[in-house]
This record gives C-alpha cells, structure tokens and sequence, in this order.
C-alpha cells in the first residue's frame, strides 16, 4: 500500500460524480472562490466542516486544529483569519467545538502527552478562568460545559484580532459566531454567543 491507489479511486469517482450532476462544477469553481463563511473548527476526523452544514466544495474558507484554538500569536490561524477576512470579505465566522474532544479532555488529564501539552495550555487557562462554574461538576458535565466555554473564549479571541477590530473600524459587516457540534447526533447548537461589533464583546 505505496501510493494509496483505493483514495485515487475515490477521487476519480467523486468528481465523475460532481460532473454528473453539474457539469461545470470545477469549470465554475476554477474561476475563483467566493466563500461567505471561514469556519474555524477541531481537526477531529468527526468534525468536517463542510460536509456537517451540507455545503459544496467553495462555500466555506477552513481553518482546523486541536480544539478549534484562536491563539493570540498564532500566525497560521491569524494568517487565515486576515485572508478571509481582507481578500474573501466573508460575512460570517464561525468557530464550532464539538461534544466529547480530545483535546479538551487530555488537558484536563492529569498524565503527561508530550508537546502537544503546550497548546492544550490554552485549554487549561479557559478552565482557569471559569473555575468557579466548572468546579464540583460531575466529570462529563464538567467537560461538555468546557466545550461551550472554549467556544466563546475562541469567539472572544477572534474578535479582540487586529484584523476583526479594523474590520469593524471600516465597517465591515462581520458576524462572529460561536457553535458546538454534538458527534452523538450530527446536530449543531448555537451557543448563542454572535458578535457583530467591537461594543458588543
Ligand atoms: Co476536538
């Protein structure tokens, strides 16, 4: 199994299929991209973005790592942030954590993963900020509701960027959203946490 020739398969019957139904499908899409949404989102493999809102290939600009983290000074998030924000003006923002990740549950953990300890810190100072509610929670309670709680951090994060604050300043129009995925169901919740200004954070 050098080459992975069953995924080339795949894509060979995927875009048959794409043509089959329209057929300028890639003719349309080479043209340019003209997506109205950056999704930022867990790099879970239970958790792609498009295929959760039932979106074709074009509509949603992605963005995807460890527990959906919007890092203050991380260049490669910022960097697509910018780009979607400045070059592909889209509307909406969302950043979408899910039930049951990973990545939330091994920065609770007590036990050492190696260097990914570093990035789950982020995790650990969203528990450290909302102790007071997560403390004496039963233990799935506790991390369902740490989640939720990641999300408006993130959500929080993308606002506070230079690149969202300057939007607003130009008058953009620009929504940020926050959402949890649930892997049990398929089912998306918004957590209610839209911001659309600066006043509004
Ligand atoms: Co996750």
């Amino acid at each position: 199994m050098k080459n992975l020739k069953h995924l080339f398969d795949r894509n060979l019957a995927w875009a048959a299929e794409c043509r089959q139904e329209n057929p300028d499908f890639f003719s349309r899409l080479s043209q340019q991209q003209d997506p109205e949404y950056l999704w930022i989102g867990c790099s879970d493999s239970r958790v792609p973005a498009n295929q959760i809102v039932n979106l074709p290939p074009g509509a949603v600009f992605v963005h995807r790592n460890i527990a959906n983290l919007v890092v203050h000074t991380d260049l490669n998030c910022l960097s697509v942030i910018q780009f979607a924000v400045d070059v592909l003006k889209v509307k909406h923002i969302i950043v979408c954590g899910h039930y049951g990740c990973g990545g939330i549950e091994a920065a609770m953990e007590k036990r050492e993963h190696g260097l990914i300890d570093n990035w789950l810190r982020h995790i650990r100072d969203v528990y450290r900020f909302n102790a007071d509610q997560l403390d004496g929670l039963a233990q799935e309670e506790m991390l369902n509701l740490l989640c939720e709680l990641n999300v408006r951090e993130q959500v929080t994060n993308v606002c506070n960027t230079t690149i969202l604050q300057k939007a607003w300043k130009e008058g953009a129009e620009l929504t940020v959203h926050g959402w949890i995925y649930n892997i049990s169901d398929g089912i998306l919740k918004d957590l209610d946490a839209c911001i659309s200004s600066p006043q509004e954070i």
